[in-house]
């Protein structure tokens, strides 16, 4: 679909579309439910006479309301809330908070900070955060409240079919003034008692989406943007496990610096800087109470952690802008000597970016702390690259390693926004185009 990379218009249907697949490797059924959200928020607000502003943000809020959801317990997915436990439920009502605090680190996207803030308020005043209101309850808020509630209610749940539209419409009448902005439910209820709805179609939905983003973005994007893409999935994966937070943009950090004394070329460098900010998007499939457990594992515990980097590489080759990296995130376990997973590739074998995360990923694991211990320390840690040379990683490769100057360990404490970009050289935009060409 892409045809010019540097089109905001393209690079944001790129990031929903990453967004999505990230989403539905969290969840399956989540892959379609923020679109089909979108879909309808998009036809109510039309109908309610929405400015084209209003509906762009639409659009996008309805797919992006629930990315807050991601680290959250498992069974807060699958549960309704009333059965779920009290420590449960109030991490699930946090996450507009969270949704709200993603999006507010994309540029573009601030708006949709008060929007996905408040697609849980309820208009008697009874829903959460912040229990708002009435018309203090941002009118895009309050189209997505009906707009969630009818997708979620035509999809399967692990817990029940989906509903028919008869029940659906029942549902949305019995709620209308209590969780539903009354003209809201109205609009809903009179275009599909008047057949008026239309039905949701992939293709067309892209569609809208690119023709949102014209309402949100500039028509030109300036080249750090790709850099600002992985910032903000990487931050989404590493929510996942509360023991990783910034793990993937250390990596990123560490093996961007690696490619850069190799030499590399340009597009390789570019594939380790972004494979290092992706290669864990997998763990977003690996339950929560295995990522988290502060035991030690069972041999099936692990081999459910260590399908990480298969479901990772699935996930990237289904989204056309990151396809290219997934054979990063499917070796970068993989050991010089063949012992590592999950092909048993060695040397040559496995490919060179994976070879050089693997490195920077070991050390950033070593260095930080996890459920099941604390950090070791840089010293420690620089030992056991040295150690594990020709074993465990690249020989050449962790010799480089061991060289890196200090200043780039310095930099991985920093609380400062790193622009990833930057070490690339001339910032002229090909980080972007590499990631929105298939
Ligand atoms: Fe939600
Ligand atoms: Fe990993
Ligand atoms: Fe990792």
């Amino acid at each position: 679909m892409p045809t010019t990379p540097h089109s905001g218009r393209e690079f944001f249907a790129g990031l929903l579309e990453a967004f999505t697949g990230v989403l539905g490797l969290a969840r399956g059924y989540l892959r379609s439910h923020g679109p089909r959200s979108g879909h309808l928020a998009r036809q109510l607000g039309a109908h309610l006479g929405c400015s084209p502003a209003e509906i762009g943000r639409l659009v996008f809020g309805g797919v992006l309301a629930d990315v807050g959801m991601i680290g959250m317990a498992e069974e807060a997915w699958e549960v309704p809330m009333p059965m779920l436990d009290a420590r449960t439920r109030a991490r699930v009502r946090r996450h507009p908070d969270r949704s709200q605090a993603i999006l507010c680190a994309v540029p573009h996207l601030e708006c949709l900070g008060p929007i996905v803030r408040h697609h849980h308020e309820w208009w008697d005043g009874t829903g959460y955060p912040d229990g708002l209101s009435g018309e203090a309850i941002p009118v895009e808020s309050r189209i997505l409240r009906v707009a969630d509630t009818v997708s979620a209610l035509q999809a399967a749940r692990p817990h029940r079919g989906p509903l028919s539209p008869e029940d659906i419409r029942f549902a949305v009448r019995r709620a209308t003034g209590e969780e539903f902005d009354p003209r809201v439910a109205e609009a809903f209820l009179h275009l599909a008692d008047s057949n008026r709805l239309a039905e949701f179609d992939e293709a067309a939905f892209q569609r809208w989406i690119l023709h949102a983003s014209t309402t949100l973005v500039p028509p030109s994007i300036a080249p750090p943007s790709a850099g600002e893409l992985l910032e903000i999935l990487a931050a989404v994966v590493d929510a996942k496990d509360p023991y990783t937070a910034g793990h993937s943009r250390r990596v990123a950090l560490l093996a961007g610096e690696m490619a850069r004394q190799l030499g590399l070329d340009r597009e390789l460098r570019e594939q380790v800087w972004a494979g290092g900010y992706l290669h864990d998007v997998g763990k977003l499939g690996v339950p929560l109470r295995i990522l988290a457990k502060p035991d030690r594992l069972d041999e099936d515990e692990m081999a459910r952690v260590r399908d990480h980097a298969g479901m990772g590489a699935d996930v990237l080759s289904t989204i056309p802008s990151l396809a290219h990296l997934a054979p990063a995130a499917r070796h970068h376990h993989e050991h010089w000597d063949g012992s590592g997973y999950p092909d048993g590739l060695a040397r040559d074998e496995i490919p060179l970016v994976a070879r050089v995360l693997a490195v920077a990923d070991a050390y950033d694991a070593m260095t930080t702390s996890r459920a099941y211990r604390g950090s070791l320390g840089h010293a420690h840690a620089v030992e056991e690259i040295a150690r594990e040379a020709g074993r465990q990683f690249d020989p050449e490769l962790a010799r480089v390693f061991l060289t890196l100057p200090g200043t780039i360990f310095h930099a991985l404490v920093q609380p400062v926004r790193w622009r990833p970009d930057s070490f690339l050289g001339s910032p002229g935009g090909g980080a972007v185009q590499t990631l929105l060409s298939p």
